[in-house]
């Protein structure tokens, strides 16, 4: 019995994470991160509904008491329903700066469309109008 609960359970998170392919790894699970902002209806760049906004742990703490965050913080935004976004937007804060990637979904899977290696300036000019180049506050 408890063997068919636990396969149960391994292929329950093997579907789930199917729903996510293409993320990089390090923001799976973001869905469980601090939540910053919930049902965001912004316009401009990020023009979608129900935009939500996670941090990791790093992030969390430092963030409300500081506004600063330290190498090692990710800050997720996702549209639309957090299980299957219509967007995925990911700022990391590495030693050069923080770092931007967004992602979309394309036939199943998510696939980098903006930021990325080739396309930091995009997000970036922008975001230099923000706090640390954050807009959402906690
Ligand atoms: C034209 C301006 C503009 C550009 C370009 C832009 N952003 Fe944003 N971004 C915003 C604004 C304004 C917010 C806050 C409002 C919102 O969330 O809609 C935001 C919010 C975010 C957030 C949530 C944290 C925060 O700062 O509030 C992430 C993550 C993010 N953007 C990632 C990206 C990535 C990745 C790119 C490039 C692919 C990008 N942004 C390009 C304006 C921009």
């Amino acid at each position: 019995m408890t063997k068919y609960i636990l396969l149960a359970v391994i292929l329950g998170s093997v579907a789930w994470a199917a729903g996510l392919v293409g993320l990089p790894k390090s923001i799976l699970g973001f869905e469980k991160w601090t939540v910053v902002a919930k049902n965001l209806e912004t316009g401009g760049a990020h023009a979608g509904q129900n935009k939500q906004v996670f941090a990791n742990k790093i992030a969390a703490g430092a963030w409300k008491k500081t506004g600063k965050l330290p190498i090692g913080s990710l800050i997720v935004k996702t549209g639309g329903k957090v299980s299957s976004p219509t967007f995925v937007a990911t700022m990391e804060k590495r030693s050069s700066g923080w770092y931007y990637e967004e992602y979309f979904p394309r036939n199943g899977k998510y696939v980098l469309v903006y930021g990325g290696p080739n396309g930091q300036a995009l997000c970036k000019d922008c975001h230099a109008g923000g706090t640390d180049e954050l807009f959402t506050r906690p």
